[in-house]
């Protein structure tokens, strides 16, 4: 059974509670819109192709919530719950690309009648759906080209089926990878403070029975210095035009760690993912999350109540540290130029 993050079913969207991987595998049915923009603020669903899905959903409910009589009404409606889905989470540029994808396809249909917008908006919606998953498989293809027999890879967070529609982006070309035979061992790193890597990534492991071993953060740097890491490979939540990348924090010093021990360091994302609006990282908005997400680890406090936290959830890794860009158009290698 393949890992479904994200699917329509029985008029209602599902979402797999990632919240609680691993250790319980609970669907959550969403009806109304407001509640799976909470959904998203509260990483129940999370991984920025994912988000864009749940999102795109999130406007059929709220087109089918309203009582609206004319397309204008109904236009209305869908623009606050387009704004209050956008409100959520403020880096993955797959959220504002799914929302704009969907407001285009309402603005398409101008005088037609609610149910007809109603039908279309779900049809595309899915659609967003699918050509995520054909996305990833063909990222998959192309990137298993960079993946040396017998490999060792390191990847940080969770950019793997539960992060997208499915498949996933760094974790397909790992699946990829690993169908071939290609893949010795996958090095998860736990990712701190969300423990992405830990409870996200190696359930995916283990559900797929690819070879792994967790490691706390901080020991990526050690792996690397004893040879032991052949190639890193993450996801982005957003690629500025000159090829910055932003994505879950602690990715920028696993870039420069490579860097200095020569280990090849590669992004895998869709096209989705790409913000040619931005000349650089620099303008990539950074989420900051919660002190107590820092000052707990799970239900248990490890810090002082009263420590001041800094904790921004996603840094930039420049594009002069990354080795190449796998999308599902092909492998791009610097310089990079995205338009
Ligand atoms: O805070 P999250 O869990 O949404 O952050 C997720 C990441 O940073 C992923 O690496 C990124 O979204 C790529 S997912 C294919």
């Amino acid at each position: 059974m393949p890992i479904e993050p994200v699917r329509w079913a029985h008029d209602r969207l599902e979402l797999l509670d990632q919240t609680l991987l691993p250790l319980r595998e609970v669907v959550r049915h969403y009806a109304r819109w407001e509640d799976v923009a909470d959904g998203i603020r509260t990483l129940v669903v999370r991984g920025a192709p994912a988000i864009g899905v749940a999102a795109a959903y999130g406007v059929v409910l709220a087109a089918r919530e309203s009582h609206a009589k004319t397309y204008d009404a109904l236009a209305a409606d869908l623009e606050t719950a387009i704004k209050g889905l956008a409100a959520t989470r403020p880096t993955a540029v797959n959220l504002f690309w799914a929302l704009e994808r969907m407001r285009r396809t309402a603005l398409g249909l101008a005088g037609q009648s609610p149910e007809a917008v109603r039908v279309r908006l779900l049809a595309e919606a899915e659609t967003i759906r699918a050509e995520d998953i054909a996305a990833n498989r063909a990222m998959g293809a192309h990137g298993v080209a960079l993946v040396p027999d017998g490999a060792r890879i390191l990847t940080h967070c969770n950019a793997g089926a539960l992060a997208t529609a499915g498949y996933g982006t760094a974790l397909g070309v790992i699946r990829a990878a690993h169908e071939r035979g290609k893949v010795a061992l996958v090095w998860v790193d736990e990712t701190r403070p969300v423990m992405q890597g830990s409870r996200l990534t190696a359930w995916e492991m283990v559900y797929e029975g690819i070879p792994h071993r967790l490691i706390p953060d901080v020991a990526a740097g050690s792996v690397m210095a004893q040879g032991e890491v052949d190639m890193v490979v993450t996801g982005a939540d957003r690629i500025a035009a000159n090829g910055d990348t932003a994505n879950k924090i602690g990715t920028y010093a696993v870039a420069v760690l490579a860097q200095h021990h020569r280990v090849p360091f590669y992004v895998a994302a869709p096209f989705s993912t790409i913000d040619a609006s931005l000349a650089s990282g620099r303008e990539i908005p950074i989420e900051e999350r919660d002190a107590s997400e820092v000052r707990r680890t799970g239900a248990h406090q490890t810090a002082p109540e009263d420590s001041p936290v800094y904790n921004p959830a996603f840094d930039v890794t420049p594009a002069a540290l990354i080795t190449a860009i796998i999308t599902e158009h092909g492998i791009f290698r610097p310089p990079y130029r995205f338009v």
